[in-house]
């Protein structure tokens, strides 16, 4: 959570950080701050709210100052964890002089013993955040080098960090150091970056290396240097992005999640494209052979939200299918439950960013008791991908919207090719591998399809977006996807919802149910339909309005549905990757009608960095 900005270059800092502040939104929206440094002082200025706010207060600051700022600085978009979000919460903090100014992401474990060491040696503290004790630790611990202090400071921090630190005494350098908390640097011309995400300096470079765990980096106008955990200089590895620039903006959508929605359909088709060669499912995973996935005799799915429901649409695929106990768990909880690990067992990991510490700490979990682990993870060389055994990514670009889509899509497909693939090392596939590639490269177009028909799910939208209550209901991947479903619509529209498997309505969720309460039934699972269409006459006869979401030639759901949505026609194991795109929609029509923040929801982030 939280997004951080650092600029040295040649240009005005204020509105590249201001810029990159904006893009970064999506990690944290409650306040924000930016801190220049100008002749030899740094000016902070900070607001509660939006960057907008913040916008204005920088505009009225550098009028006051003649017109211009430095050409070095660095900002922050909060996400509050310690103290409410307001202007003296919200970041860069400042040390006791005034400077050294100190942006974070993460959270500072031990901030209450360092904060009363700190005030024992006369600091005072304005702020209720841990980050501030941050900026007095490493003037605490400043005698003239300013590498030397944050690297000292950084060994007293329990927790995880991302900082980025200014000093006024060296206005040629940034210095940035990281633990369990996203940081990279951007390599410009006569101009260097530090950010939390590669979108935030893509308007200047392409050229990225990712700060690796305790690493610290000296950033200069025309020099960037990287230490290891041990101080010693290391030559960094580069990356290089071939996104665009458009790809990380809105293209003309009113908002990036109805981009991405419209995006599946590429993004499905290149995820496919990327691991499909000479006509064969090829993963080159270098740390798994053939013998192990023969081997192996259960699986877990380790994920949180919309990537612990594709956890659990694949373990039911998986034990269906496999015939291996497989069960997704969602990782904050994986290490409560004692699983039993083993050299036989799978974890995978599921995660968009791969940054995600509830995730990252069970995979960690895992690897400490002799598991290997494989990361399905969208961005290239984040933690998660990093520190697996063995990554698979997912080709879905960056997502910016809160709410995932093109990226939960995308994990969907990687989970269908990766049970299809063990299953031929096993002899139980969903079907001849030339059948399951044709059915996955006919997908992309079903997609277009019901993308290109989408506008009547506007028209749905409006009757129901007031209703107080939404109840989605399926059984077996039908009721995975349900879970998914709520999810988006409770996220953004801010409506009361809830997932339930249909048969277990009748054990207490029937009494919610009453005349105006709306029920969404998914009914893809034709062998299952009699079974849904009593549940569904359940909840019709004690007065919910029913939406059904079925295939077009499913019989029985018109008559028994005030409103039905039509699937096209594809493999059972396909669906949840269909019947997902009109709940997509459905969900932002009723949050657009409502007046909602869609792509950046109350309380919500999209990289949740804390445990
Ligand atoms: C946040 C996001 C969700 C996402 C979850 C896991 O809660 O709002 O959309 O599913 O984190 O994120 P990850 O990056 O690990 O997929």
């Amino acid at each position: 959570m939280c997004g951080i900005i650092g600029y040295i270059g040649s240009q005005q800092a204020a509105p590249i950080l201001l810029d990159a502040l904006q893009i970064l939104e999506y990690r944290g929206y409650d306040s924000a701050g930016i801190a220049v440094l100008h002749g030899s002082t740094i000016v902070n200025v900070k607001a509660k709210g939006k960057v907008n706010a913040l916008r204005a207060r920088v505009d009225s600051a550098v009028q006051g100052l003649g017109g211009s700022l430095g050409t070095m600085g660095i900002g922050h978009t909060r996400w509050a964890t310690h103290g409410k979000p307001d202007d003296i919460n919200s970041h860069p903090h400042l040390s006791r002089s005034g400077k050294i100014a100190v942006v974070h992401n993460g959270i500072i474990e031990n901030h209450t013993a360092l904060r009363l060491l700190l005030e024992g040696h006369g600091f005072n503290f304005v702020s209720e955040t841990d980050t501030e004790v941050v900026a007095h630790l490493i003037e605490y611990l400043y005698r003239g080098d300013p590498v030397k202090a944050v690297r000292e400071a950084a060994a007293m921090l329990d927790g995880s960090y991302a900082l980025g630190v200014l000093f006024s005494e060296y206005p040629d350098m940034l210095v940035a150091v990281k633990k369990d908390s996203p940081l990279i640097i951007g390599l410009g011309d006569n101009e260097n970056l530090i950010a939390s995400d590669i979108p935030a300096v893509l308007g200047h470079t392409r050229n990225i290396v990712r700060l690796g765990e305790e690493e610290l980096a000296v950033v200069k106008r025309d020099a960037v240097t990287v230490y290891d955990r041990y101080d010693t200089e290391m030559i960094p590895d580069v990356m290089h992005i071939d996104w665009d620039v458009t790809s990380a903006a809105k293209d003309g959508y009113e908002h990036f999640m109805l981009k991405e929605i419209a995006e599946q359909p590429k993004t499905v088709k290149n995820t496919v494209a990327a691991y499909v060669k000479d006509g064969h499912i090829d993963f080159s995973l270098a740390s798994f052979d053939e013998e192990y996935f023969r081997s192996i005799d259960k699986i877990y799915v380790i994920a949180c939200g919309s990537a612990y429901h594709v956890g659990v649409v694949a373990t039911q695929l998986m034990e269906q299918y496999l015939r291996i106990p497989s069960r997704a768990v969602l990782a904050s909880e994986f290490s409560y439950m004692d699983p039993i690990l083993d050299e036989k067992t799978l974890v995978i990991a599921v995660s968009q960013s791969g940054e995600t510490s509830d995730t990252l700490n069970a995979m960690r979990y895992a690897k400490a008791h002799g598991t290997r682990t494989l990361s399905v993870v969208n961005i290239l060389g984040s933690t998660i991908s990093a520190e697996s055994d063995d990554v698979i990514y997912t080709h879905a670009g960056p997502e910016i919207a809160v709410a995932t889509t093109k990226a939960y899509s995308a994990q969907l497909v990687v989970m269908y090719m990766l049970i299809e693939y063990i299953g031929i090392l096993r002899g139980c596939p969903f079907m001849p591998e030339d059948e399951f590639l044709n059915a996955l490269h006919e997908l992309p177009q079903k997609l277009q399809e019901l993308i290109d028909d989408s506008a009547y799910l506007r028209d749905l939208a409006g009757i129901y977006q007031n209703r107080k209550d939404i109840f989605f209901i399926g059984k077996n991947l039908d009721y995975a996807l349900s879970l998914e479903a709520s999810l988006k619509l409770k996220e953004i529209s801010y409506i009361h919802s809830e997932a339930y498997a249909a048969g277990e309505l009748k054990h207490g969720t029937l009494s919610l149910i009453q005349n105006g309460t709306l029920v969404i039934a998914i009914c893809t699972r034709k062998e299952l339909l009699p079974q849904m269409l009593s549940n569904i006459k359940e909840v019709s006869s004690r007065g919910a309005d029913v939406i059904t979401v079925a295939e077009e030639n499913t019989d029985g759901v018109e008559e028994c549905s005030t409103h039905c949505i039509r699937l096209p026609e594809s493999a059972d194991f396909l669906q949840p990757s269909l019947a997902i795109v009109p709940m997509q929609y459905f969900s932002y029509y009723v949050a657009l009608l409502r007046g909602c923040s869609i792509d950046q929801p109350r309380n919500l982030a999209k990289s949740v960095t804390v445990k």
